[in-house]
């Protein structure tokens, strides 16, 4: 549910964006679905955008399309980085450091969904949150000092999906190895990713660092989250509300992170996305931020677990 009209009845669109020359966004998961809508709505803006993706034949290919639709000197690039490894990020976290000066906003994007079956990273992670939560947290701490330079700020995308699970982590069984549930342990990795911008924002606060963060959703739109890894009664359920006309374009899901990610004058304590029925499509403005994923304390022993499963202390 909607809380204000702060966009007009309309919402969010890319129209509020005049021009992103000079700015660069960095972007995980970018070569199908919402990131790479939001890519090409930052191109079209004049951005540089990199992308930071997992399969190297898939970004090529994206890389290819944009540059046939923005042109040969498109300023978009990928680096290879799997969120399902910390080895990988940590390499991929070198590369931007080389390459990028400067970074307007890192996306967090990227993500897997409903995984079926229990599965572990090579690190030892139940899949979803390794990837959702783990990967993201080290990303954005090892580029927090080159965010911090630019005045740069962190977008994470999260999902309505964070309310239908637990309404909490599961810390005394966090990978699930008891009662492993596809949908309840999507729910906690993408609460988990909202639990770590709100604390980083109060890390943020105390240290007087300048890094702003910003969490949205967006909706439910017409991507390749639900594939084969998901099992069969919710790819049938799922491709049922495609067809119903319930999930809106992968271009309008892209919306909210291009808002966080470029609009001037946001709230950070929020939690933006469509605002229509559910929050499943309709206006992008700000939603319902609700009061669990505020709870202190668990944000408080979440980030300290982070850092000692990532082995990374985070420099606020
Ligand atoms: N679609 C929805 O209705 C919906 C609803 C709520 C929230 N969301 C959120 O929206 C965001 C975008 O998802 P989407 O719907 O656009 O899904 P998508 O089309 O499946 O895109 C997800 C992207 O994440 C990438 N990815 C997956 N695992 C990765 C890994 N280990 N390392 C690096 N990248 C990885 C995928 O790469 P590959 O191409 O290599 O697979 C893909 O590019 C996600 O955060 C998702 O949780 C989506």
């Amino acid at each position: 549910m909607a809380t204000d009209k702060q966009f007009g009845p309309q919402g969010w669109t890319p129209k509020r964006i005049t021009s992103l020359a000079g700015k660069t966004y960095l972007i995980t998961g970018a070569n199908t679905g919402a990131g790479f809508q939001a890519t090409r709505i930052l191109l079209t803006k004049g951005a540089k955008v990199v992308m930071l993706n997992r399969n190297p034949n898939k970004s090529v290919g994206a890389v290819t399309k944009l540059r046939q639709e923005f042109g040969e000197n498109a300023d978009v690039s990928f680096i290879q980085m799997d969120l399902a490894e910390l080895a990988s990020v940590r390499n991929a976290a070198t590369q931007v450091l080389e390459q990028l000066p400067q970074i307007d906003a890192l996306m967090c994007n990227g993500a897997i969904a409903q995984i079926a079956k229990q599965e572990l990273t090579v690190d030892g992670f139940e899949s979803q949150l390794g990837v959702n939560h783990y990967g993201h947290f080290l990303l954005c701490g090892l580029l927090f000092a080159r965010l911090e330079a630019s005045k740069g700020r962190i977008v994470v995308v999260s999902s309505e999906g964070h309310k239908m699970g637990l309404r909490g982590i599961q810390f005394d069984d966090i990978n699930w190895n008891k009662n492993y549930h596809p949908n309840k342990v999507y729910s906690q990795s993408k609460l988990a990713q909202m639990m770590f911008a709100y604390e980083l924002q109060n890390k943020i606060l105390g240290a007087n660092k300048h890094v702003k963060v910003y969490v949205c959703h967006p909706g439910a739109s017409n991507t390749s989250l639900i594939n084969e890894k998901a099992n069969l009664a919710t790819r049938i359920s799922w491709s049922i509300m495609v067809k119903l006309g319930m999930a809106q374009s992968a271009e309008k899901g892209a919306y909210p992170e291009v808002m966080c990610a470029t609009e001037n004058d946001l709230k950070q304590r929020a939690y933006y996305g469509p605002t229509g029925l559910l929050n499943f499509g309709g206006p992008v403005g700000e939603c319902k931020l609700e009061s669990f994923v505020l709870d202190q304390a668990v944000l408080s022993r979440l980030w300290t677990l982070s850092e000692q499963q990532t082995s990374f202390n985070w420099p606020v």
